[in-house]
């Protein structure tokens, strides 16, 4: 990796998300659409956090076989959102994330979760955690902004590394594949309607007036497969726009290499 050009990747993307107060963290970097910027009411907006979790979790659980015996661990956790509902299945929770003041915030997030750990990270690597030692890794709204295609490669990598044989990884990235025409038609009329914030799979407004584009490496769904097995990590299912169009979710599975 070019370590100049990771160096500036490394401040610009912590600047992005050290968001100026927890409120901010939560409400518009971690769940930012456009329900929750519709209201500031703090009851609703707790109902929306959970109602937002919840459909995470199902993703993120989905087809993987937890159990407290698990050790986790989660890239990209911010304040620990899914971290904490993890744990709660699993003997450790381990989470990293680049950004400091996500990690601060989490030790309050996670304060009734003592086997939820978060550490803060190089935005690449999953120095700290031994090999072969993990039985889960997961990530969720964090590698669709990696901007980087080393960095990606670079986790994959670690990926390998930490899981246990057949240990399980599931991640959620942003695909690039030919959308069926009705997908195509709703991605030109739902912001004209202001319905939906994302303009094209690599932009995305995070102000009013203000296009931020923080879209992270795209990848088709083959090339993705492939680069996974490159990793030692073989695909058990792929699926294309669950949860959000452009979203694509993989499971795979360590082999024994
Ligand atoms: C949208 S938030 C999602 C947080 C959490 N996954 C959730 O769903 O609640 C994205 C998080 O990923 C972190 N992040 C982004 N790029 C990262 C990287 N390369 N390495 C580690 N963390 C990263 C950010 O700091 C931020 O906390």
């Amino acid at each position: 990796m070019d370590s100049a050009a990771y160096a500036k990747w490394l401040i610009d993307t912590r600047r992005f998300w050290d968001a100026d107060s927890e409120f901010q963290a939560k409400y518009r970097r971690i769940c930012s659409s456009p329900e929750f910027d519709a209201t500031t009411d703090e009851g609703e907006l707790v109902g929306l956090w959970d109602r937002a979790t919840e459909a995470s979790l199902r993703m993120i659980l989905r087809a993987i076989p937890i159990s407290s015996e698990w050790t986790c661990v989660e890239i990209g956790c911010g304040i620990g959102r899914l971290l904490k509902p993890v744990a709660a299945r699993c003997r450790q929770a381990i989470g990293v994330d680049l950004s400091q003041k996500m990690v601060a915030w989490s030790r309050d997030y996670l304060r009734g979760s003592p086997n939820a750990e978060v550490r803060l990270n190089d935005g690449h690597s999953l120095t700290g955690i031994d090999d072969a030692s993990v039985d889960f890794v997961y990530s969720h709204l964090a590698f669709q902004h990696i901007t980087l295609h080393e960095v990606v490669e670079a986790y994959l990598g670690e990926i390998a590394r930490v899981l246990k044989p057949g240990g399980y990884c599931r991640i959620q990235n942003w695909r690039d594949a030919s959308k069926p025409v009705a997908e195509s038609l709703k991605d030109v009329v739902r912001p004209l309607l202001g319905r939906d914030r994302y303009r094209s799979s690599r932009c995305w407004v995070w102000e009013e007036g203000k296009e931020v584009r923080f879209g992270g490496v795209v990848y088709h769904p083959r090339t993705w497969r492939s680069l996974l097995r490159r990793h030692g990590l073989r695909c058990t299912s792929t699926e294309l726009g669950a949860g959000h169009d452009y979203w694509m979710w993989t499971t795979s599975r360590r082999g024994d290499r």
